[in-house]
């Protein structure tokens, strides 16, 4: 009886302090994960999330951090755009395809700042000039790109957002893009703004994967690119 009596009430601590428990060994499986099994292991990763839940509701909440806009002005800002694209691209360009859109279109660039640390966490580069025999003005959006830790934000959109605009100041009466046809991220942003899919482009990258080309319409009296609203942390300092 009396071993009964233990029993239970050891059931009954157990049972209080089960959450602790739980996390506790979780955190040690997590830390020694070979000694476990795999079952083990998988339960430890989720206690050890868990207690990392529990830990980071008692930690400050980090406020988001202010993105600054601003307009291509220099190759002072070449480097940090390259090396956001060739990070975040998977077609390699060369500097003179930088320099072949940026001295010709420079209104047509822009970048998102970390305002405080004055790094470069999102960019977009155009071009806009007459296209086919109609002579319509066709933009061109050539590479866009948010750093991984910025992304879902709203920044690309912005950046898109500001690109279109400063095309249709140019007079544009279509925009277009290439984008790999398994980019959903890219394909639902551009849709998002009133982009329509036009064409397939069959092995279009070096990888051999095809492309969408995207296509919006903003010629006089199309609206476009106008429903996606700015997020009203951001700032925008370009002219
Ligand atoms: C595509 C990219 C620029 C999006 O930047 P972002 O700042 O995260 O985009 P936003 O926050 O403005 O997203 C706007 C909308 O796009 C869509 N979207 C963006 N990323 C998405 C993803 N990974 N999966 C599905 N939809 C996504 C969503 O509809 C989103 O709206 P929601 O937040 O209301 O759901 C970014 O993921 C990136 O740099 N990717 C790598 C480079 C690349 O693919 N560039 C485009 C080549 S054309």
């Amino acid at each position: 009886m009396s071993t009964a009596k233990t029993k239970s009430k050891s059931k009954a601590k157990a049972k209080a302090k089960n959450g602790e428990k739980h996390a506790e060994t979780s955190l040690q499986s997590a830390s020694s994960p070979s000694t476990e099994t795999g079952a083990a292991t998988t339960a430890a990763a989720t206690g050890a999330k868990g207690a990392g839940a529990a830990k980071s509701e008692r930690e400050p909440i980090e406020p988001l951090p202010v993105i600054d806009y601003v307009g291509y002005e220099s190759e002072h800002q070449l480097q940090g755009m390259m090396y956001l694209i060739e990070n975040d691209l998977s077609e390699p360009y060369s500097i003179y395809t930088y320099r072949y859109f940026l001295h010709q279109w420079p209104k047509l660039s822009f970048l998102a700042m970390d305002k405080e640390k004055q790094t470069c966490i999102g960019v977009i580069v155009c071009r806009l000039e007459p296209h086919g025999r109609s002579n319509s003005n066709r933009g061109y959006i050539a590479m866009l790109a948010v750093s991984k830790e910025y992304r879902k934000r709203k920044i690309g959109s912005t950046l898109v957002l500001m690109a279109i605009e400063a095309m249709k100041a140019g007079g544009a009466d279509e925009i277009v893009l290439e984008t790999e046809y398994t980019n959903q991220g890219a394909i639902a942003l551009y849709q998002q703004m009133g982009f329509i899919k036009d064409k397939r482009l069959f092995r279009y990258y070096l990888n051999g994967v095809d492309a969408f080309r995207l296509k919006l319409f903003c010629g006089p009296g199309v609206e476009g690119g106008a429903n996606v609203p700015l997020n009203p942390e951001h700032s925008s300092s370009h002219s």
